[in-house]
């Protein structure tokens, strides 16, 4: 997927600095070659010769090297790849790029360069919080700079929260889709994903058990064959994957208006685990037990997101991928269902809870088409969201 490109990564100072030692390896992987730079801080964490034995190239270091300057001058290395990467990218050197400063090797190559930088800015979640980071991250998007991340969870520092570099795999994708590589580039694809929050009144709701798990690897799985993807998404317990336009929703009447505003699209999958009811009049005010007996809550319908898009005569998405959760006469069911709704395929899967699917991390699936059903057999959630997304992209041609 990126042979021939040629990458400038440029390592920063920070712990995460050891996890670009996998991103070299992941890019090599797919044919690209790797230019690495070592700032003076990112080689307090990861040293010159496992970069250079990873990359299989020479490390660049000093601003004035005269050897370096004799076979290729910081211009024309700037210039040489196709993209330029900053992994991590810390506060100092975010800022310092805001500034246009050029005081060693890596800013005098970003303000040198013409071609697109991507960053993955990687620090402790108080310093990305700053007032002055928030400003030095506007302002570098403005200046057309790229973001993979950062992401949400345990920290180096011991802290919880944004900060984290993202995942060697998720800044390869991202780099796959800033070379528009990929075969879904210049697709938009919308996806639903999770459960969705029906409210009884301001502190109560109906709910299910979706966790969005699923829905979440389809979207980053479609952002890595290149696609632009928008995640419509319930309150789901695991986080939105980076780089895709994700937009929260509580009620299923929200997903079908955040749908709506989001197309169109050449493709949707709508693997939200949606409600089909709400509570008709829910209190405005918290309902109290006692005096008046226990509350009746009368309930009404909700739109069947699936079916509305798919019968939509104008503006229906090329191809239209609804999901059903069954625990009986999963293939027959789900037959019936694909033709009910008008959708394209349908992916079925068997919830019975001794499977151990919903919530899990595994799914078996059938997928329903015009032309019969398909088994796959179980694999990880990741792998059928892989094989989804090349399937989509096999018929979006
Ligand atoms: O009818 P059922 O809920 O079993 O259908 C499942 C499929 O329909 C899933 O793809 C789900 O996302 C979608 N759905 C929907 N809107 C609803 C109910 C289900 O989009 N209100």
């Amino acid at each position: 997927m990126l042979t021939g490109k040629s990458i400038l990564l440029i390592v920063g100072g920070g712990i995460a600095a050891f996890k670009t030692l996998e991103l070299v390896r992941l890019l090599r992987a797919q044919g690209a070659s790797v230019t690495p730079v070592l700032t003076e801080g990112g080689a307090q964490f990861v040293t010159p010769l496992s970069l250079a034995a990873l990359a299989g190239e020479t490390v660049h270091r000093e601003l004035f090297d005269l050897t370096a300057e004799a076979e290729m001058g910081h211009i024309e290395l700037s210039r040489a790849a196709d993209l330029v990467v900053v992994a991590p990218a810390t506060a100092d050197l975010m800022g310092r790029m805001v500034g246009g400063l050029a005081d060693d090797l890596a800013t005098t190559l970003l303000l040198a360069t013409d071609k697109r930088v991507l960053i993955a800015p990687a620090m402790n979640v108080r310093m990305w919080e700053h007032p002055a980071t928030r400003r030095n991250a506007n302002a570098l998007r403005e200046d057309g700079i790229l973001f993979v991340g950062p992401t949400e969870g345990d920290m180096a520092c011991g802290e919880y929260g944004p900060g984290r570099m993202a995942e060697p795999a998720e800044i390869r994708a991202a780099i796959a889709a800033a070379l528009g590589g990929g075969p879904l580039q210049g697709r938009h694809v919308l996806v639903t994903s999770g459960p969705t929050h029906e409210p009884v009144d301001p502190v109560r709701y109906i709910a299910n058990r979706s966790s969005g798990t699923q829905g979440a690897a389809i979207a980053a799985a479609l952002r890595d064959l290149g696609a632009r993807v928008t995640l419509v998404t319930g309150p789901a317990s695991v986080p939105a994957p980076t780089g895709v336009d994700v937009v929260p929703v509580e009620t299923a009447r929200q997903m079908l208006a955040a749908v709506e505003a989001a197309e169109p699209a050449d493709a949707a999958v709508f693997a939200a685990a949606v409600a089909d009811w709400h509570v008709r009049a829910a209190s405005e005010q918290k309902i109290k037990k006692g005096a008046g007996g226990l509350p009746e809550l009368a309930l009404a319908e909700n739109p069947d997101i699936l079916a509305t898009v798919s019968q939509r005569a104008t503006g229906r998405p090329r191809l239209v991928v609804g999901f059903a959760a069954e625990t009986e006469s999963v293939v027959e069911t789900a037959t019936a269902k694909r033709a009910r709704k008008g959708c394209d395929w349908l992916l079925a899967n068997d919830v019975s809870p001794e499977t151990g699917i919903m919530g899990g991390t595994e799914n078996r699936v059938v997928l329903i088409t015009e032309t019969g059903a398909e088994d796959w057999p179980r694999m990880s959630k990741q792998a059928v969201a892989d094989r989804l997304a090349r399937r989509i992209a096999e018929a979006l041609g």
